[in-house]
């Protein structure tokens, strides 16, 4: 009778203590100390052999019931303390700062664009942005750019297959119609943006690369208005003691159109006195009428200059190739 009744005091105190065990090592021990081969429900098992006949199958039936609780309790906290042991120790602060790791740095050339960018927001410029495949219209016929003009030549310009009138564009001036058709007037834009051209490669030419477009329209804007700025913003990008001179020249979306030079410490390194940077003008009044401007009202100036170029004057880079190969030598040094 006395094993009858201890089977439930000793049940009991064995789900006690695998409660209280703190950790995995702590509930593999009471296993032993309940459940193993020298364990005290082991040796109840023993005892039953000490009992009259016709009880042992009830008491032997209690021991096993018993057993089989064990066993369950013990894999429920054996999953609990599991879970436990995989979650940090102390809470985690997620408060605390990051740990640095090696980030990489910005591409020089879009160092360059951002570098420019900020230039122009600082006087009101938004970042606006084209297509690369372009069509006939945006890059030359909507720009005023005849249809027997060299730049259209498939020599120049890189003409997708079976389609007309898809090209790759050839500058971002193509932006200034999609805007100023999307838009009404005032404008103030600049447009980063890559452009294609049917070039070998050498140390300065490559067939893709960068250029900045900027167009600001709006009532009574001058060329003095566009020296200003373009003073402004070289000065920036280039040290506050660049000078700026502009050159007649000819482009068919402005009228008059000029070239500008500049010219400070990095042209004389380069043995020059003035290096052309850019090209600009007055936008032409018959690209107003092709966006549906009129040009009795709205005024306005552009300009386009290549970042490669800017960035190779800027850091005494003497072959355009360089931005493109990705060797972490030379792009590690910006
Ligand atoms: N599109 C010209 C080029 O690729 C640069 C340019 C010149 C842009 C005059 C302009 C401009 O907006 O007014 O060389």
């Amino acid at each position: 009778m006395s094993l009858l009744a201890d089977i439930e005091p000793l049940k009991e105190a064995a789900l006690a203590e695998f409660q209280a065990a703190g950790d995995l090592a702590a509930l593999e021990q009471a296993k032993g100390t309940w459940l193993g081969p020298h364990g005290e429900f082991t040796a109840l098992m023993k005892q039953l052999a000490a009992l009259p006949k016709e009880e042992r199958p009830a008491a032997g039936k209690l021991i096993n019931q018993a057993k089989s609780a064990l066993e369950a309790a013990m894999t429920a906290r054996r999953h609990d303390l599991q879970l436990k042991a995989a979650l940090p120790a102390e809470p985690t602060d997620f408060t605390l700062p990051g740990r640095r790791r090696p980030l990489g740095k910005l591409h020089p050339l879009t160092q360059v664009t951002e570098d420019i960018v900020r230039s122009f927001r600082k006087i009101g410029f938004a970042v606006a942005d084209g297509p690369e495949v372009e069509t006939e219209y945006h890059c030359f016929d909507a720009l005023n750019t005849p249809a027997d003009h060299p730049a259209r030549d498939v020599q120049d310009t890189f003409y997708l297959e079976d389609t007309d009138a898809l090209l790759l564009r050839t500058h971002t001036s193509s932006v200034q119609i999609r805007v100023m058709k999307k838009q009404a007037p005032p404008v103030r834009i600049l447009v980063p943006g890559r452009v294609y051209r049917r070039d070998t490669p050498d140390a300065t030419h490559n067939p893709t690369f960068h250029q900045i477009e900027g167009l600001y329209v709006d009532r009574e804007v001058t060329a003095g208005d566009l020296k200003g700025t373009v003073e402004f913003v070289f000065r920036q990008l280039l040290g506050g003691e660049t000078k700026i001179r502009f050159r007649p020249h000819y482009f068919s979306y402005t009228e008059p159109s000029f070239e500008i030079d500049f010219s400070n410490s990095l042209t004389k390194k380069m043995g020059k006195e003035w290096l052309e940077i850019a090209g600009c003008g007055m936008v032409h009044p018959q690209v107003f009428e092709n966006v549906g401007y009129d040009p009795e009202i709205w005024t306005g100036w552009a300009f386009g200059f290549g970042i490669e170029r800017i960035a190779m004057i800027r850091y005494g880079i003497n072959d355009i190739r360089l931005f493109y190969e990705n060797d972490l030598r030379f792009l590690r040094q910006f």
